[in-house]
């Protein structure tokens, strides 16, 4: 995307965090192609170099920080090497997707209030790992899926936006994934967008979209 279709000095730079499939990277790609987001995506970082998503990033033309998690005796260690990566490209948001490491304090903090993760329930219900299948198995009649700041813990961060998935009597767990995976694409451009945008004004937990 160039500059002048942006309308502004500089594009809005973000780099995506994956380890999995990376479909949630894959809408991020197609948004941008489509002129759709406001947001140049810079780098992917993934700790698993056999994953699908690096091939999409590649097939993209996106760079890739691609590491192993044994190569490494500190996880302290490989944040600093992708710090440095950042930093050389002028990220300016962080955007988890699928990204299956706990972060440190030396990405948490230098990205406080700039980083964003994305996850399949409605939190505070079902963090962790698994949350599609937690909520299936609790019976719930509504899920859906919540993308929030990212702190210090695990899927604890001061929620951004939520949108909701009802779970029908004829649904199974194939549909549902379908179901939320389909709310994934809706919402994580979007919020992408309200960043790029200047939208999101973070007080606490507390977070307006203006
Ligand atoms: C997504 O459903 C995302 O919400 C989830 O991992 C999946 C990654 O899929 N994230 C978490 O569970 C984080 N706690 P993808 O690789 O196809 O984008």
């Amino acid at each position: 995307m160039t500059e002048q279709s942006l309308g502004s000095a500089r594009p809005f730079r973000i780099a995506v965090f994956a380890s999995g499939q990376g479909s949630n990277f894959q809408t991020l790609i197609d948004s941008s192609r489509e002129g759709t987001l406001g947001a140049e995506i810079v780098l992917l970082v993934c700790n698993k170099p056999e994953a699908p998503v690096v091939e999409r990033a590649r097939r993209a033309g996106v760079d890739c920080f691609v590491f192993e998690r044994k190569s490494y005796s500190r996880r302290e260690d490989y944040e600093a090497e992708i710090a440095e990566e950042l930093a050389r490209r002028g990220v300016d948001l962080i955007v988890l997707a699928g990204y299956m490491l706990l972060l440190t304090p030396v990405l948490v903090e230098a990205y406080q209030g700039r980083m964003i993760n994305i996850h399949p329930s409605l939190l505070p219900s079902f963090p962790g790992k698994d949350a599609i299948g937690q909520a299936w198995e609790y019976g719930v009649k509504l899920t859906g899926v919540t993308v929030h700041l990212v702190d210090g813990g695990m899927d604890t961060g001061p929620v951004i936006a939520q949108k909701a998935v009802e779970i029908d009597p004829e649904d199974t767990i194939e549909t549902l994934e379908e179901k939320i995976h389909s709310a994934e694409r809706d919402l994580y451009p979007q919020v992408v967008n309200w960043f790029a945008d200047g939208k999101v004004r973070i007080e606490g937990r507390s977070i307006t979209i203006s």
